[in-house]
């Protein structure tokens, strides 16, 4: 959800670089981009709605520019347009911004009272000309970010210039994640790593109210009470190819063809001949696992994995409501925060909730060093390594396979036989279903039906295919369709029905031949051996341990997704509307 790049150095190479990072952050999210370039010691503003090439075809980018910053804009205040895009200038500061300023309506009003005269509807230039107006009276950039920072209520990260400053670029958050790379005679702002890992693996990851002042070959930092500050040079250990897409057609693809590769690294960090990196569990007597998205779905996945096989209580609750909700909680509660970029809003909110009331947090976090993972108590990372579709697909299967591992550890069972996993994992992600693809594209309405835990997957089948084929996807308990959406089903209508428990087995099929009644195109997926009448197509998956089955089931359901979302030419990596990581409420 919006990107930032920023740069300074004796290069001049500003303008390429920063078009290069919004570029490497395209897969976050964006409807317009714009940047802000010295060149012959004067500021140049460009920007456009739309993608990053427009922005370009309207650039010089071998012009020569030893100092910019750059956006891509996800909107929030204000519909995507030209005026309404990053970055915004007023008087001495031009900024770009992520993230919202809740109380951009009152800081308006003393801004108009002091005559400025606003372009654009967002809260970015709100706070830009806020900023100008404390320089006036502070005459010391430091001094008047330390001041605007104390000021906005909200979430921000900003990269700034100010005319009065030529020599520095300077960067301040709260919330909203912001890196400061160390290159060789220049340095960059970026909101996320791979933006910068062309030139650079090295960064600072800058905390809450720290501002920095970055020049050609060095970087300060300020805490809060302008204390200028040593802060750890972090190393990206993830190599740039991880950040690519190399001989594949989507970033999807070549992340869903990863999953047997994050598998195992996932479980080599946790299991060897006995259990590793793994916090003391076994003292809490109830789970609340909190989390948005696909992260919650994987969340619903560890419920029945953990109540089913350890026997304690497992309440699951989207971040947006358990934030604002009454919550009951023990001594004996660990709340278990699930997020593959680790800067969720809601989600770092439900942790700092939890804290608040003296909770220990658990965070099951890809990003390392992200906020979710720095705040809580105990973390266990997934290693699903850089992931850039929006559509997350290998991050969840890691997501899962931490599930499956903390089951395996409450119930003190390591001797489930998963080394064969990795290779029939890459054997379903291998399988083509284009064919389906093609007999259920057309389709208006598609529903996944399953029971158990097959309807924690179906819940994650049905989003893949809604976030990037558009196609209107539901998942329902197979046995609730009678009480109300069987009426939606009409010849043809396609049913993904899974069935993975075999005592289940016999429900659910009598629930498909429900809607096979009613004139359904079941497309049946199973890991039991079975030859009936009551499906058009089958898929079948490979047994596996219980604990480890979603795993297997879970691939063909974002392959569909995929090939349906290919087969209408839709952009996969970057469904519209959506971003990959939402820092906003
Ligand atoms: C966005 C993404 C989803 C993701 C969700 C939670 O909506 O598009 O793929 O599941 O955020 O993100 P997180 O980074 O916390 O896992």
């Amino acid at each position: 959800m919006c990107g930032i790049t920023g740069y300074i150095g004796k290069n001049n190479t500003a303008l390429k670089t920063v078009i290069d990072g919004l570029e490497s952050l395209e897969y976050r999210g964006y409807d317009s981009a714009g940047i802000a370039y010295l060149h012959n010691n004067q500021l140049n503003i460009v920007k456009e709605k739309g993608k990053i090439v427009n922005l370009k075809n309207k650039l010089d980018i071998t012009t020569l520019s030893n100092m910019a910053i750059g956006h891509t804009r996800w909107a929030t205040h204000g519909k995507p347009s030209k005026t309404n895009s990053h970055p915004h200038s007023v008087n001495k500061f031009s900024i770009v911004h992520n993230g919202i300023i809740e109380n951009y309506l009152e800081l308006k009003e003393e801004l108009l009272k002091a005559n400025y005269k606003l372009k654009s509807e967002t809260d970015t230039e709100i706070a830009c000309a806020y900023i100008d107006y404390l320089y006036k009276n502070e005459k010391n950039i430091l001094k008047t970010l330390n001041k605007a920072s104390k000021i906005f209520k909200g979430s921000y990260a900003f990269a700034i210039i100010c005319l009065d400053d030529l020599n520095h670029l300077y960067a301040l958050k709260k919330t909203s994640p912001l890196i400061i790379a160390k290159g060789k005679n220049e340095n960059y702002i970026a909101s996320d790593v791979p933006a910068i890992l062309k030139y650079t693996n090295k960064y600072v990851l800058l905390d809450d109210y720290e501002i920095a002042k970055i020049g050609n070959d060095k970087i300060e930092i300020y805490d809060s009470n302008l204390k200028l500050i040593n802060k750890k040079l972090l190393k990206f250990e993830g190599s740039l190819e991880s950040s690519m897409k190399c001989e594949y057609e989507s970033f999807m693809l070549k992340e869903i063809h990863e999953e047997s590769k994050v598998f195992i690294d996932t479980i080599n960090n946790y299991l060897d001949t006995d259990f590793k990196n793994i916090p003391n569990l076994t003292k809490y007597k109830e789970f609340h696992i909190v989390a948005c998205g696909s992260a919650y779905h994987a969340g619903l996945v560890g419920k029945y994995l953990i109540e089913n096989y350890a026997n304690i209580p497992v309440n699951v609750e989207i971040a947006s409501e358990y934030r604002y909700k009454k919550i009951f909680y023990n001594k004996k509660t660990l709340v278990i925060l699930i997020s593959q970029s680790g800067e969720t809003a809601d989600t770092l909110a439900c942790l700092r909730k939890a804290k608040e009331e003296h909770i220990d947090t658990l965070s099951i976090v890809n990003v390392v060093g992200s906020s979710i993972a720095r705040e809580s108590k105990y973390i266990m990372y997934t290693k699903a390594g850089c992931e850039i579709a929006v559509a997350t697909t290998k991050a969840y299967l890691s997501q899962i396979t931490v599930l499956a591992i903390i089951t395996m550890y409450l119930t003190k069972n390591i001797n489930l036989n998963y080394k064969n996993l990795e290779k029939l994992i890459e054997k379903e992600t291998n399988k083509d279903y284009k064919e389906i693809a093609k007999k259920i594209n057309k389709s208006k309405n598609i529903f996944f039906i399953g029971r158990g835990i097959d309807y924690a997957l179906c819940m994650e089948g049905a989003l893949k295919l809604k976030e990037i084929s558009y196609i209107n996807a539901c998942a329902y308990p197979a046995g609730e369709l009678k009480h109300g959406t069987i009426s939606l089903i009409e010849k043809d209508t396609p049913i993904i029905a899974i069935s993975t428990d075999e005592k289940l087995l016999e429900k659910t099929i009598s629930n498909i031949k429900e809607v096979k009644a009613r004139g359904a195109k079941v497309i049946f997926i199973t890991n039991s051996d079975i030859k009936s009448d009551f499906y058009d197509y089958l898929i079948k998956i490979p047994k596996t341990n219980s604990l480890f089955q979603s795993i297997l089931t879970i691939i063909p359901l974002q392959i569909i997704a995929y090939e349906v979302a290919k087969s209408l030419g839709c952009d996969i990596d970057k469904p519209r509307n959506l971003a990959k990581s939402v820092t906003v409420e």
